[in-house]
């Protein structure tokens, strides 16, 4: 059930959202993103719809992530037209692309397969998991998955709607750690890095690592950081920031700091490290925040994680502007 809200208020999510006086900081904007995303309906599509004029590439792909998890057709078109636009940013066309993957209109395959040879790699890479995705929504198995998330005595571990379900067996109503023997988190980290499979059925086993979560689980993702795929690497970083296991700093540490990496690595592992929040993080943040060779991308991705550090630190108990629960913290 989504929280009620004023029209005054919804103005003043929208003013502090779209900077409308000009000094609103970053991170306050992200926070004012969480609270429209929760209010999941047709008022808070259409303010977030209206931030694509912005300069921001990080708020932007922020924007197409929070229209893809509130999971309503009428965010297609606006979705559509930023992954067509050929000169917006590819993170935020690939945020595009991801989002309309997690809507799962049939329609959108067609729109999907004309990127399956875009320029930008990690734009055609989402595409093609994005149609498998809605594929696999369509399949037995997709709809009796929706049905036990529908299910209200089913308690996710995760709310957010993954690019990929994990692999079968692993779906709903995950296994504890202790029930998952060493053998299991080898063939699945196996799957993971097979280059021989598909990205959807990597990106399978990378959700159910995740849903698993142990320091042997996390140990087995973080070996998908050599791989060469961007988008690839920036998931496994993303799945980082929901496990929040301190087992993963150093590797997302490394990324941070390794300036010849992609900046959509560099970008999700800031994140992850600033919902962590563990001491040693914050160093990193701060000079990542501050160095004059950080790409903007790099370096707003650490505004907002220091914003989440501070936060997770705070003992506040809610991170959006009034009305989010602290599972938004989440950031794409
Ligand atoms: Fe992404
Ligand atoms: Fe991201």
């Amino acid at each position: 059930m989504s929280p009620s809200i004023s029209a005054a208020q919804l103005q003043a999510l929208q003013d502090s959202l779209l900077n409308s006086s000009g000094n609103v900081p970053l991170h306050d904007r992200f926070r004012s993103l969480f609270t429209l995303k929760s209010l999941k309906n047709e008022d808070a599509i259409k303010i977030i719809s209206k931030g694509f004029q912005d300069p921001s590439a990080l708020l932007k792909h922020e924007l197409a992530y929070c229209l893809g998890q509130i999971k309503n057709t009428s965010a297609l078109p606006v979705l559509e037209s930023v992954l067509r636009n050929p000169s917006e940013d590819p993170m935020v066309r690939h945020e595009a692309a991801e989002a309309m993957g997690a809507i799962s209109a049939s329609h959108s395959i067609p729109i999907l397969k004309e990127y399956l040879s875009d320029p930008d790699r990690s734009v055609r890479e989402t595409c093609e998991i994005a149609i498998a995705k809605i594929e696999w929504d369509k399949t037995e198995e997709g709809a009796k998955n929706d049905e036990t998330l529908k299910n209200e005595t089913h308690i996710p571990l995760y709310t957010s709607i993954d690019p990929a379900p994990a692999t079968s067996g692993l779906l709903a109503g995950a296994p504890r750690p202790g029930d998952v023997s060493q053998t299991d988190i080898d063939e699945l980290r196996d799957q993971l890095l097979d280059k021989k499979r598909s990205l959807f059925e990597r990106y399978r086993a990378m959700f159910a690592l995740r849903n698993i979560g142990s320091p042997a689980a996390v140990d087995a993702l973080a070996a998908g950081f050599s791989d060469d795929s961007a988008l690839f690497k920036h998931e496994i970083a993303f799945v980082f920031g929901q496990l929040l296991s301190p087992h993963s700093v150093p590797c997302l540490v490394q990324i941070l700091q390794n300036g010849s990496e992609s900046d959509m690595v560099r970008h999700e592992a800031a994140e992850a490290l600033g919902g962590i929040a563990t001491p040693e993080v914050l160093p990193h943040l701060k000079e990542w925040v501050e160095r004059e060779d950080a790409p903007v991308v790099v370096r707003e991705s650490c505004q907002v994680a220091l914003d989440m550090w501070e936060y997770e630190n705070s003992g506040d108990f809610q991170y959006a502007n009034g009305l989010e629960t602290p599972e938004a913290i989440t950031v794409a």
